[in-house]
Formats: structure tokens, C-alpha cells, sequence
């Protein structure tokens, strides 16, 4: 019986929350342990489309321990209003159970604002942030001046660190930003009424883990993000403020690195970014435009039009490597149905005409190299209804061939359709 991290590959938005649905069901436990209401899983459940931003996607399922680990920063807002939404649908089922951690840190109402002044100000120069505040909330963490979920319930403490932390804020918001100041009395009364609202998630998360572990019950980690939008690892600075690759599902959720087996890496069949930075296999043109609609390539959180490239595996062999990716799940591979010829990004050709493997530290190096592909007949056959991978078109088996051995691990999923249902399944991630 094994643990299992999963993770994204590329920029984010790799089809997560499909797999995370869907590796639910053989899980006990599913934990968030990094990022915050940036996220967003689209997930179609009996034809229903429900979208989650903070709570894991496993919650539509019924006996279920669902977990908000101590590495995600929480919006209480976001957390209530997605709890109210879940019961009043009738898709909280009734045996599951959702436990914040007590050191989350909060997302403050001047997390938001900061985010989004400093981006407006940004000119020529913007990340295209999500604007939920999540690099001022990390920001603070760091800084040791961040409010965490813990400090909702001791008052004194709460007004403390607000009028502490707004001290500064304010001299930001008014001094650099021309932007009106927040009252501390104000956000204090918003944030304790939260508080009474979420008192009964509010948990020791690490210890709940151990104890899952304890009694044999196996845990999903579920990743937001992508391996490029990591803080260390991503193409810096058009990154998120955190680490997404799967060394942190232990810090972030409190339990050790060892109890991790299986790190399933997710992979679309193509590339997509949402927010700006370098990205070298960008198709702007209509096979772009062909993928974008195909896909239906829109952020679940910002609704913004996700830029769509060919499949680059230099990024997803480096994804590989930093989060120890055991297996890869390969998402809609439908989408690239129809196109007369496809392309894999193999290597890059760096501005001194030197081929590499690995993606440049210095940005600007990044966005002077030139894609080297390989090219691959595409394929006509409609391919939802497959279930087989021998029964896939021979050009998509050759093409999912091919990523695999550029990837150096095994396929263990690859994605059709939408739908649950819609899905080769080759392997068992909880199998050892
Ligand atoms: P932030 O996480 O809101 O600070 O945004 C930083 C960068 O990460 C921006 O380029 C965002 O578009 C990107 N980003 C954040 N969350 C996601 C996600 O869930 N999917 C894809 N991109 C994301």
C-alpha cells in the first residue's frame, strides 16, 4: 500500500483535479499542501461541472478526510463561501470531513489589495498574478509577521499583529500605491467572525496524518500549480510563491518526506501558461487557436485565455527531476485530435547555437532559446470512448511513445475526455 503525491509538470492547470477526482476514490485521505485559492480544479461529476479553488477535489467524495495542510494559504472568505456552496448543492457528502490546519496563514484583505496594486503598477514588467493575494500572504509567512489560522482564537494577539502588520501596510497602500488605508478594528471584527464559522474545521492536520498513516490508510497529496511555477525551481520571477514540486507535500503538510512512494507527475498532451514569462513552444497562430477552443483552454480562476504551445518535454524531464516523478498521467490527449501533424518540443538551441536539456536559470537566456522539435503524423479518429491504450489511433500511440521514453518514466493514465469515465487507466498509484 503506498502514498501518493501528485503533481504538475508544466505551468499549472495540467488537468489536476480530474486526476485527483478520480485517484480519490482509491484514497482515505487527500491533502493540500502548498498554494491557496490561485488553484482552481474543474471537475465534471455525472455530467455536473463544479469548479474548487482551496478545498481538495476529493471532497465530492463520500468517507473521506479531507486535509488543508499547513503550507496552503487560506482565504477564510473563499474557504466559507466554497463550503456553503458544496452543502447547499448537496455535494458535501455527508461522512466526509474537512480539517484546516491551525498554522495555514491567512490571506488578509491587504494581501489582495497589495497583490493587485502591484501589479497595476507594474508596468512592461507584470507576473499576471491571480490577484488573490497569495505572494503578500507568503510574503508574510516569511517575514514572520503573517496571521495564521491559529491566531483567530486569541483576540488580543489578533489585534496585535494586524495593527502590527497594517503599520506597514498602510505606509504601501497610501505612501506608494495611492490607494485608500485599511482599519484594523474593521478587518479584526470581518476576520473573528470567520473565525466562528470555521472553528469546527480547524485542526491539528499533521497529527490527523500521522494518525491516517498509523492505522494503514492511504494518503493522495494533491499539488496546485506546476513544476515551472515553482518558487525555486520555475521559471523565476513568473512564478507562484511557493513550491510546488512534491518534495513539499511533506513540509507542507507536516509529515516526512519517506512516507511518500509514488509521485505521479501530470502531463497535458500539449503546453499552456496562463500569466506572462518566456514559453518557447507558444503557437500564436491557428493551431494555437485550434488547441485554445479544442481545450477549452480558459483559467477556472481568472477565466483568462490560457496561451497553447506544443508538448515541450525539456520542461517536463526537468519536472521529472525535481519531484522525483514516478509515473506520468497524460491529460487531454483528445484535444490534439484533428491536427495533421503534431510536434514535441526535444531540446532547446540556446542563443550561442549550443543544444541543451534543461531549461536556463537567467530568464532572459530562457526566452532567447529556440524549440527543437521532433514531428509526428496526427490523427482523424475520435478517441473519448478508448479504454485501451492498444486500441488508440497508431500516430496518438506513437506519439504517447515517444513522451514516455523522452519522459525516462512510465505512462500510468492517459486522459481522453473530460469525463470521469473518459480515461485509459494503466496503472494503480496506491500499489506499491
Ligand atoms: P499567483 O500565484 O497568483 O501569485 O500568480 C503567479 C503566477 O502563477 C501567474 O503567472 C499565475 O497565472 C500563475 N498561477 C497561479 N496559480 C495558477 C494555477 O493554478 N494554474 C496556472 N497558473 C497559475
Amino acid at each position: 500500500m503506498a502514498n501518493v503525491a501528485v503533481v504538475g509538470t508544466q505551468w499549472g492547470d495540467e488537468g489536476k483535479g480530474k486526476l485527483v477526482d478520480l485517484y480519490t476514490e482509491g484514497a482515505d485521505v487527500i491533502a493540500r499542501f502548498q498554494g491557496g485559492n490561485n488553484a482552481g480544479h474543474t471537475l465534471v461529476v455525472k455530467g455536473r461541472k463544479t469548479i474548487l479553488h482551496l478545498i481538495p477535489s476529493g471532497i465530492l467524495h463520500d468517507n473521506k478526510i479531507c486535509i488543508i495542510g499547513n503550507g496552503v494559504v487560506v482565504d477564510p472568505v473563499v474557504l466559507i463561501q466554497e463550503i456553503e456552496e458544496l452543502q447547499k448543492g448537496g455535494l458535501f457528502p455527508p461522512h466526509t470531513k474537512l480539517y484546516v490546519s491551525e498554522k495555514a496563514h491567512l490571506i488578509m484583505p491587504y494581501h489582495k489589495r497589495l497583490d493587485m496594486a502591484r501589479e497595476a503598477s507594474s508596468k512592461g514588467k507584470k507576473i499576471g498574478t491571480t490577484g488573490r493575494g497569495i505572494g503578500p500572504a507568503y510574503e508574510d509567512k516569511a517575514a514572520r509577521i503573517g496571521i495564521r489560522v491559529c491566531d483567530l482564537y486569541n483576540e488580543s494577539l489578533l489585534r496585535e499583529r494586524l495593527q502590527r502588520s497594517l503599520n506597514e501596510k498602510n505606509f504601501l497602500l497610501t505612501g506608494l500605491y495611492s490607494e485608500q488605508p485599511l482599519s484594523a478594528d474593521e478587518i479584526a471584527a470581518e476576520y473573528l467572525a470567520y473565525a466562528r464559522k470555521i472553528k469546527p474545521y480547524v485542526a491539528d492536520t499533521s497529527l490527523i496524518l500521522d494518525n491516517a498513516m498509523r492505522a494503514g490508510k492511504k494518503i493522495l497529496f494533491e499539488g496546485a500549480q506546476g513544476a515551472h511555477l515553482d518558487i525555486d525551481h520555475g521559471t523565476y520571477p513568473y512564478v507562484t510563491s511557493s513550491n510546488t514540486v512534491a518534495g513539499n507535500a511533506a513540509c507542507g503538510s507536516g509529515i516526512g518526506p519517506n512516507v511518500i512512494n509514488n509521485i505521479i507527475g501530470i502531463c497535458k498532451a500539449y503546453t499552456t501558461r496562463v500569466g506572462e514569462g518566456p514559453f518557447l513552444t507558444e503557437l500564436n497562430d491557428e493551431i494555437g487557436d485550434y488547441i485554445q477552443q479544442a481545450g477549452q483552454e480558459f483559467g477556472a480562476t481568472t477565466g483568462r485565455k490560457r496561451r497553447c504551445g506544443w508538448l515541450d518535454m525539456v520542461l517536463v524531464r526537468q519536472a521529472v527531476r525535481t519531484s522525483g516523478i514516478t509515473a506520468l498521467a497524460i491529460t487531454k490527449l483528445d484535444v490534439l485530435t484533428g491536427l495533421d501533424k503534431v510536434k514535441i518540443c526535444v531540446g532547446y538551441e540556446a542563443a550561442d547555437a549550443e543544444f541543451t536539456h534543461a531549461v536556463p536559470a537567467d530568464i532572459d537566456l530562457f526566452g532567447q532559446c529556440r524549440p527543437v522539435y521532433e514531428e509526428f503524423p496526427g490523427w482523424k479518429e475520435s478517441i473519448p470512448e478508448i479504454r485501451k491504450l492498444e486500441e488508440l489511433p497508431a500516430n496518438a500511440r506513437r506519439y504517447l511513445q515517444r513522451l514516455e521514453e523522452l519522459a525516462g518514466v512510465p505512462l500510468n493514465l492517459v486522459s481522453v475526455g473530460p469525463g470521469r469515465e473518459e480515461t485509459i487507466i494503466l496503472s494503480d498509484p496506491f500499489c506499491d
